[in-house]
């Protein structure tokens, strides 16, 4: 079965330009649950880390100087079928590929400053999840599930 939940973050761009509770709203729009919820700023080490998977690409440097640049938003989101269906409501990772009504059109300013952030499998929902929130952050709509 699909995972009931998704981690996000609202990225430092979408922060500085007053786009946190617009965001929220089209969240809570389309059926999703805020489980969790803090605003933080990155240190490197944890951006570094956070990102690691990337740390071959050529942007790597970049975005960690990004998404440490500033306030971010993490959040737990909880839906049914939360990982994809977040996913098909942030859109394309280049907001000039995202689809209308999607987060990144709506938000985002580039690729790199792209607005959100959106788990990519469940796996890495609970890995990303737990990096940012110990369990007495996390408040579950599926209180009879694991989370
Ligand atoms: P995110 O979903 O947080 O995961 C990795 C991030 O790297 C991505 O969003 C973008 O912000 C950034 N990214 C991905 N591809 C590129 C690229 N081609 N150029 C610059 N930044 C990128």
């Amino acid at each position: 079965m699909a995972g009931t939940y998704t981690f996000t973050i609202i990225k430092p761009g979408a922060v500085a330009n007053e786009h946190i509770g617009p965001i929220i709203n089209v969240i809570n729009s389309n059926g999703f649950h805020i489980s969790a919820l803090k605003l933080i700023r990155l240190r490197t080490a944890q951006a570094s880390k956070f990102y690691e998977v990337h740390k071959d690409r050529p942007f790597y440097k970049d975005l960690i100087e990004f998404m440490t640049s500033g306030p971010i938003v993490v959040a737990i989101l909880e839906k049914e079928n939360a990982v994809d269906d977040y996913r098909k409501l942030i859109g394309n990772t280049d907001p000039s590929k995202a689809d209308e009504g999607t987060i990144r059109k709506l938000f985002a300013q580039s690729v790199q400053k792209n607005a959100v952030h959106g788990s990519d499998s469940d796996e890495n929902a609970r890995i990303e999840s737990d990096f940012f929130f110990s369990k007495s952050e996390r408040f579950s709509i599926f209180d009879e599930r694991d989370f």
